[in-house]
């Protein structure tokens, strides 16, 4: 076997490779050229000029730009408030890096120093040392000479944490009782609202119903709300509606008339985490939840019977109406979805309530 290429001894400093020494050091154009110097120094400049602008331009998207606004570009369409963002923040974090790394090629001191390893511990002489050497560097770095490179440096840095500092304000409003009252307690579902199929969007007839069938549904008045609050309802509102053999499941007395002949309805958000729900057991009226297996039986007013969800899936009560369709009786009557710290769980239904 070749012992060759195995690291030598460095007979000088002890070490286990041969020193390689520094390479012949290079001048850069713009220490050669001080037209150079200064013309790169001058983009710097511009480029950290540029980003209070994007950061004001944002805040500006913030509040002048629709949030259902969307730009068309052929077959995709993009929301116009996040394609602002994206382009004044992204552009913003690009010419800070860019004037951060041309101001270290172009304007910091290039010349190469070796520190050797030592004991860990460092001697007074030695911290002495790195102070003159930490100052030199600052001085390398050109910021006494070049202050307001340092200020631009500064400000563009600083006023570029402004937007996310505006962000802060979609975590409103505070959820006070009033505000619970018309957000995360209420859906839009209301007296006589029709029960329609989420892909067609035909109002559901009870005899176009088998037993054993699961629809997903939702409320006719959804057609009134756009963009972002379309979007809003619709998560809150959606339901599943399914029929069983009501003589195969149990009906408390205070839902008896929740039902029509067997087809009731349920909100698919999962009281888990809220993950839309619609894996149905046909023969066990079990409906499983794909995200943590949470698991609800629909032929006993939705109480969990597996997993991680604490609180029964709220039902719809719904009646036909006098064209023969399926309407709500009102809104659900416990909020949907998770759970949330001010709720008040008094009302859900558990296994035996009556
Ligand atoms: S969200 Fe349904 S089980 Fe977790």
């Amino acid at each position: 076997m070749s012992h060759d290429n195995l690291p030598v001894k460095d007979p000088e400093l002890g070490h286990p490779v041969p020193n390689p020494g520094l390479e012949e050091h290079v001048e850069r154009y713009t220490d050669v050229d001080k037209g150079a110097g200064d013309r790169a120094y001058r983009t710097i400049l511009m480029m950290l000029g540029a980003v209070p602008v994007l950061a004001i331009l944002f805040v500006v998207i913030y509040f002048a730009v629709p949030r259902d606004a969307y730009i068309d570009f052929g077959i995709l369409q993009a929301n116009a408030m996040n394609l602002g963002f994206g382009l004044t923040g992204g552009l913003a974090v690009l010419l800070i890096g860019l004037a951060v790394v041309q101001w270290a090629r172009v304007i910091m001191g290039d010349e190469e120093s070796v520190e050797i390893r030592h004991a860990a511990s460092s001697s007074e002489e030695e911290r002495a040392a790195v102070l003159e050497e930490f100052d030199a560097g600052v001085e390398q770095s050109g910021v006494r000479r070049r202050k307001l490179l340092l200020g631009a440096a500064g400000g563009g840095l600083g006023i570029s944490l402004v937007p996310a500092v505006v962000l802060f304000a979609d975590m409103g409003p505070h959820p006070t009782a009033a505000v619970r009252a018309e957000t995360i307690e209420r859906t839009i579902w209301e007296e006589g609202i029709l029960l329609v199929n989420d892909v067609t969007w035909e109002p559901l007839r009870p005899e176009a119903l088998e037993v054993g069938q699961l629809v997903n549904a939702q409320p006719a008045n959804l057609n009134d709300f756009h963009g972002a609050e379309l979007q809003v309802e619709k998560a809150k509102a959606s339901i599943i509606v399914v029929r069983m053999d009501p003589n195969s499941i149990k009906i408390p007395q205070s839902r008896a008339d929740w039902h029509v002949g067997g087809i009731l309805a349920y909100s698919k958000i999962c009281t888990h985490v809220g993950c839309p729900i619609s894996l149905w057991e046909r023969q066990t009226h079990h409906l499983l939840c794909p995200c943590h297996q949470s698991t609800f039986d629909l032929g006993n007013s939705g109480v969990v019977v597996f997993g991680p969800a604490a609180r029964a899936l709220p039902q719809l009560p719904i009646r036909v109406n006098a064209d023969g369709y399926l309407v709500a009786q009102s809104d659900f009557t416990v909020p949907v979805g998770p759970s949330f710290f001010e709720r008040d769980s008094s009302q859900d239904f558990q296994d035996g309530d009556q």
